[in-house]
């Protein structure tokens, strides 16, 4: 079956050539003069393409005047000029043959905007409408961009592992993963027998591919990872899923000073990537979802960056007029309220807050020789808060000990992770930047559930 894109037509505005192409039906509209006017979309870019079908047609009556939203189609003929509002080139079709009836009766998507919480519903037709089409698109330019950006710095891509035995952040807020029958489970000591499990010890998906980049790093120089992770945590917000995909460079010889300019110069390098590679997606965001997201991102790349220490900013908003719902002091995890406060109210940009209490990051993270912070960062944009955390690693082996007990956290677990700061223990720094937040930040859509095609929630895995 041999086909032409529409992105490809449309983008060379040749006329005169006879070609084919197939899609899916958005519209149909007829004309008294004898003939239809039907829009085809393939999902190759976000216009439809106008087929022109004529009554001469031998299916005209039998079957071009049934098609409807949703019915696929293979439409030959030739590219003409068009003298209609709206597009350049309209295809004039000399064959039409229906591949795939969608019968308007029962077919959930019809001509009307639909709300986002019923597209919820039907994951498996929501790309065919205009928004989710264009995050497809954008997700995908997106990741190329990640790649080029790593690529051209002579980055290493490394594949970090889905399962895991060990616990990056710390936080104990992991999916298990076990083939242990759960009606009956094998006990030992009062305990699940893990010994008796697939791996003989708990495994976990993992929440971040951080620590065996560092693994490579310490070898490699530049490396950094890009896939799915996994959290547990009940957190049922616009921001939160329990599978995101995350980026994570992790640099050997490099300060937090670096990873901090190094995040700064990668977001700015993709939102410039989008600007250009995706220009009429994000003009359709910048009309139907969010009319200043065209206008935020052009700001981000000539902007600077706003960089403070967290002890600077919880002063500010500490000082601050506003009324909070969780009162701030030097020592608390800064919420989402305090962080777009920060970037939308004071600064009117995004910042990069450093140098967080020891007490609210994870234990890998790099003490300050003020003994009570870490070299951690967080890129704070507005609207999203938080999109990028990173920090430089504890590389003294003698300290790491002490900040994993401290955390209540077993040595024994991380012995591996120790001996790297045993052998050739280097300064090295890293950063995780939440896919979905970026694309979320870039398209303007509220819901972080509408930036993934399949989003994993509290009570929602099926589809
Ligand atoms: O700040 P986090 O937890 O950092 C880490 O995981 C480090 N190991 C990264 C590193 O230094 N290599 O997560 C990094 C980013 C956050 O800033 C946020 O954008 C995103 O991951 N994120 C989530 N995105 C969607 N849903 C969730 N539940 C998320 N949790 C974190
Ligand atoms: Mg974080």
């Amino acid at each position: 079956m041999k086909r032409i894109r529409i992105a490809q037509i449309l983008s060379s505005k040749d006329t005169g050539s006879h070609v084919t192409v197939m899609g899916w039906v958005r519209t149909r509209r007829d004309s008294k003069g004898g003939f239809s006017f039907i829009e085809v979309n393939d999902g190759s870019c976000l216009s439809s393409l106008q087929v022109i079908a004529d009554d001469k047609l031998p299916n005209y009556k039998d079957e071009i005047l049934r098609l409807q939203t949703g019915c696929s189609v293979k439409a030959s003929g030739i590219i003409a000029a068009s003298p209609g509002k709206g597009q350049k080139v309209e295809l004039q079709a000399d064959e039409i043959e229906v591949l795939g009836w969608a019968d308007p009766a029962v077919y959930p998507l019809q001509k009307k905007r639909h709300s986002f919480e019923f597209l919820r519903t039907i994951a498996h037709l929501r790309p065919r409408t205009n928004t989710f089409g264009a995050v497809a698109r954008v997700r995908n330019a997106m990741s190329n961009a990640i790649h080029t950006f790593f690529q051209e710095r002579g980055f290493i891509y490394l594949h970090t592992p889905i399962i895991t035995g060990s616990d990056c952040e710390g936080a104990g807020e992991m999916f298990k993963v076990t083939t242990l029958d759960l009606d009956q489970v094998p006990k030992k000591n009062g305990h699940a027998d893990f010994d008796r499990d697939f791996f003989n010890e708990p495994a976990n998906l993992t929440v971040s591919g951080q620590l065996e980049a560092e693994i490579y790093a310490l070898a490699m120089g530049d490396v950094y990872t890009f896939g799915p992770t996994f959290r547990a945590e009940d957190s049922n917000t616009s921001r939160h899923l329990a599978e995101f995909w995350m980026v994570e460079p992790e640099m050997a010889f490099c300060d937090l000073d670096g990873d901090v300019a190094l995040a700064i110069e990668f977001l700015k390098y993709i939102f410039a990537y989008v600007l250009k590679n995706c220009e009429e997606d994000m003009k359709f965001f910048n009309r139907f979802i969010d009319s200043s997201a065209i206008e935020t991102l052009e700001n981000l790349v000539s902007q600077d960056f706003e960089i403070l220490t967290y002890t600077e900013g919880v002063d500010i908003l500490s000082k601050a007029k506003e009324k909070f719902e969780f009162p701030v002091n030097w020592g608390m995890d800064l919420q989402s309220e305090h962080e777009r406060y920060l970037c939308e109210k004071v600064f009117k940009k995004p910042i990069v807050l450093m140098d967080y209490p020891k007490e609210i990051k994870a234990f890998y993270m790099k003490v300050n020789e003020d003994k009570k912070t870490v070299r951690a960062m967080d890129v704070l944009v507005p609207k999203i808060g938080e999109i990028i955390g990173g920090s430089q690693r504890e590389d003294n082996y003698d300290v790491l000990v002490e900040r994993i007990k401290e955390m209540d956290l077993n040595p024994d677990d991380y012995w591996w992770y120790l001996e790297l700061r045993k052998f050739g223990s280097v300064p090295h720094a890293g950063f995780g930047l939440g896919f979905e937040r970026l694309i979320q930040f870039i398209t303007g859509l509220g819901n972080i559930r509408d930036v993934i095609p399949f989003p994993r929630t509290p009570g929602n895995v099926s589809f």
